[in-house]
This record gives C-alpha cells, structure tokens and sequence, in this order.
C-alpha cells in the first residue's frame, strides 16, 4: 500500500471519505463539519469507538471518533475496526482526511490499522480479498506530508500480517521445514542470512536438549539461524541476539495435554515473532547488527519420543532430567541460547516464548511476563511495550527460586513439579543457559500470542513481539549507539 498526499480534497472527488476526528464534547454547540456535511454533537462528536456515516454530493462520508488523545495502539484498532468491518463501502476511491493535531503515534496507529484492517483470518475459505490489498493507493488528505510515516507504518504492518498468517495457518502445514522455508525466502528477499541445521547437522552440532524434543515426531526439526548486518558497521555498531520458541505443535508429548491442546498450533508464536522482526529490521534497515535463532520442532507422541525420566545432554554440554516432557520450550531455548551465546556473542539477547501457563494465570492477556538481570535491559523493554502498545511486566528471578530446579541425577531439571512460580522456575532454567550474561531478557508471552478479540470468533494470532523487538532495536536496544 502506498499514499498520494494533497492539501486539498478535489472538488470533484467522488468515494468514500474517512473522515477522523477529535472528540469535541456532547453539548458542543459547534456542529462537526467537513465538505458540506454537518453532525450537531447530539449525534456525533467524536467520542472513540463511535462513527457516523453520511451521503451527500455522491459521496459517502464515515467520520471516525478518536476520542480525546487515544494512544497508538488505540488508534490502530479504531482502524483496523473500520476497514475491516466496511469492505463494501472501500470499494470505489477512497479518501482519507487527517486533522490537523495528530500526533506522529496516532498517525502511526491510522495507517498501520487501516493495512492491518485488510487481515482475514479465513485461509481456507472461498478467497474474498479486502479492496486494500496488493499494490492499493490511499489518497491522504492532509496539511503535513505523511508519506515516510506512512511507508514505514505499511512496513511494520505487512510484516504483522505475515506473521499473523504464520501463527494462524494449522499446524498440519505450518511445520518446522514450512518456517525454515519462510526464513529463507525472507532471508533472500529482505537481506539477511538463513542457515538452516536439520536432524543430522543439529546431530553434528551437539543440539542434543533440541533434538531430544523433536524425536518423537516425523516432522525433521530445524535449527533456524539468521544474520542481519547493517550496510555500514562501526565498532560502536550494537549485536542484539534474538531467540524465539519454535514449536509447531505442542501435544504435551507423553506428558500428554489434558486442556487446551487445540490452541498448540500458536506454540511457535516467539518463534514467528524472531521471524517477523528480522523480515522488519532488514526491511527498514536499521543501524543494528542482529543475529536471530528459532530452534523448530514439534512436541509429538511416537514410539521414539523423549520420556518423563529421561536424562539428556546440551550444546551447552550440561545435562538435564526431563520430569515433564510438556516443559519443551525450555529445553529448545536452553540450546538456542546455548548455541547464539557460543558462536556469536551479541551485546544483548532476548528470548521470546509462549512458555507456560502459569503466565497466562498472572497477567492473563494485558502482557507479557519479563525476566531480566540487566535494569536498563528492562527499561528499554518496557518502555518499546509502551510505545507500541505490547506491553510487558517484570517477574523476579531470585536465587530463592533456584532449587527448583536441582536436580539429584543432573545438572538441571526441567520442571519442580508444582502448582507454583511456573513462570519464574522456568524462567530460572532458561537463565542456567545464559553462562552469567550480563545482558539476557526473557519474555514469557503464552497469553498475549493468541487471544480472543473482536477481530475474530476464536482465538487467534496477535502478532505480538514484532513492533515490539523491532521497535527495542530500533532504540539500539539501550544505552544509545
Ligand atoms: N506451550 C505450553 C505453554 C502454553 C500454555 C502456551 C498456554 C500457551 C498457552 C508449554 O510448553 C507448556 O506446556 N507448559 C506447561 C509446563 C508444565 C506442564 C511443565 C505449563 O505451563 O502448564
Ligand atoms: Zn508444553
Ligand atoms: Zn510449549
């Protein structure tokens, strides 16, 4: 999608104009008014989540409320509600009018939720595609010239509707070689490097915790490796590491799940998250070097699946019991971090994952569950949460939490057997893995990857994690350039 701008709606202008407007007050004497079309406030004066719609001089006019000072993500969502919601009345030309006063993040939220708007989840329905699709050309009317705004909010938003497809195809198509494919292909296309190890060459690497997850199922794991490097790079240049959980289905394994099975397919929503920031951050070309692991596997039941009992080995070289072969995430992330840690030793590194439930318990699906050892690490997180609306809020990582994770036979052991602190004693497993990094975040986000919300019947993707890290790496992660 692209935009032309004018200062001017052209009197000959017919379509539909989109009309936003700020919340004026209900017993405003002042009618709302735009190109001979007037509202008296006891209609509408511009209260979020309200609209009207009028027809005059052949064209159709939909003021949008935004209320008094809706926040970025606020603002996409008022878009995003209209555009997918009115296909029928988009189909002509299309006019969009911006009032003077909008801020750059409302701005922001306009034209990445009028392309997120197009989103159907409907994959394998008869095809019905949204007007705004494919190569659109929105008509902006407006005193400032939003056409670089706009281009990087399309790109942001393109690279969430990717992902929001990654997550919602089924888990009988999206498998671990699917998303190694898409790296590639994203890899040639964006301009970054993919490596891919598949079962042998992960054998050869030692990715023993890895693979240990993936045995039990036909589908070949895939360690998926990725490397952005900015076009000029100085000494001062920031590494950010990135690790995202890849599970393409989570049955539990022997462990078998006994509740929500059915949501697994969205287990690779970290992953997807890594995935779609690197797609994001080579296309805006951003200042930062980047190096990017997804270990894909699926949790499956087979006669040769990892047992609770197990004891098994890791690129680190340590060894840890399996209690419970549903704790898969940790065991996959423990060799992605491992592995980045090892072989590329970036300044900062995060991991994203729908971890546990015990997450989901805590904060439900307002945020996701932050663990860090660096306060500027978590700054910086929080404040990219707040930017873009994908919030995050921290959990403890004290040592008090440590035994939970002794083990008599190994090293480690990946579960403590409880109904307590899951989100923490996990959190504690991955951080065993980390070798004392200075500079580690984890982010537990089983409940803000797949939810319900007005955009469709079930739950489905979010898309969480993308604007997210892109934006965190956008700001060099912390601490300036
Ligand atoms: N993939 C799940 C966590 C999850 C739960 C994601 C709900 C999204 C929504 C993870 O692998 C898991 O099964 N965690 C268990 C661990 C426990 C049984 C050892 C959990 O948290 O219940
Ligand atoms: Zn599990
Ligand atoms: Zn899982």
């Amino acid at each position: 999608m692209k935009i032309t701008t004018h200062e001017q709606l052209d009197l000959q202008f017919q379509g539909t104009l989109l009309i936003p407007v700020f919340e004026t007050n209900e017993k405003s004497v002042v009618p709302i008014e735009f190109h001979g079309v007037s509202i008296p406030a006891e209609v509408f004066y511009g209260k979020k989540d309200t609209s009207y719609l009028a027809a005059k001089y052949d064209s159709l006019h939909l003021f949008i409320g935004l209320g008094k000072d809706a926040r970025f993500k606020e603002t996409r969502t008022i878009f995003r509600r209209i555009v997918s919601r009115n296909a029928e009345l988009l189909k002509g030309n299309v006019a969009l009018v911006l009032p003077d006063g909008l801020t750059e993040a409302q701005a922001m939220g306009v034209f990445s939720g009028i392309l997120l708007g197009t989103y159907n989840a409907g994959h394998f329905r008869k095809a019905k595609t949204h007007p705004f699709e494919g190569e659109y050309e929105l008509t902006v009317i407006a005193k400032k010239d939003y056409r670089a705004l706009a281009d990087k909010a399309f790109r942001t938003a393109q690279a969430q509707l990717e992902i929001l497809k990654l997550v919602d195809l089924p888990p009988n198509m999206v498998n671990p070689a699917y998303l190694a494919k898409w790296a590639l292909e994203a890899g040639e296309r964006f301009g970054f490097t993919t490596t891919v190890l598949n079962r042998e060459a992960a054998a050869q690497a030692k990715l023993e915790a890895f693979l240990s997850v993936g045995q039990g199922s036909e589908q070949e794991p895939q360690f998926i490796v990725m490397e952005y490097r900015p076009a000029k790079m100085t000494e001062k240049t920031r590494h950010i590491g990135l690790v995202g959980k890849g599970i393409t289905f989570d049955s539990g394994g022997l462990n078998i799940k006994t509740a929500g099975m059915v949501f697994m397919k969205s287990d690779m929503a970290g992953g997807a998250a890594v995935l779609g920031t690197m797609r994001l951050v080579a296309d805006l070309q951003l200042p930062v070097k980047v190096t990017a692991i997804v270990p894909a596997c699926e949790n499956a039941i087979g006669k040769s699946a990892f047992r609770p009992g197990d004891v098994i080995g890791s690129y680190s070289g340590h060894s840890i019991e399996v209690i419970d072969t549903d704790a898969e995430g940790r065991l996959i992330l423990a060799d992605g971090l491992s592995y980045l840690l090892k072989n590329y030793k970036p300044d900062t590194v995060v991991d994203i994952a729908t971890l546990t439930g015990s997450s989901v318990a805590t904060f439900g699906n307002e945020c996701g569950a932050l663990f860090t050892n660096n306060v500027e690490l978590e700054m910086a997180l929080r404040g990219a949460g707040e930017t873009t609306g994908e919030r995050l809020w921290p959990l403890p990582l004290w040592d008090a939490y440590k035994p939970d994770i002794d083990s008599d036979i190994a090293d480690v052991k990946n579960y403590h057997s409880k109904p307590t602190a899951g989100a923490i004693t996990a959190a504690k497993f991955l951080e065993f893995f980390t070798e004392g990094h200075k500079s580690w975040a984890h982010l537990d986000i089983a409940g803000v990857a797949f939810g319900d919300d007005e955009f469709g019947k079930s739950k489905h993707a979010t898309a969480y994690g993308v604007q997210l890290l892109t934006t965190f790496i956008e700001n060099h992660g912390y601490g300036g350039a």
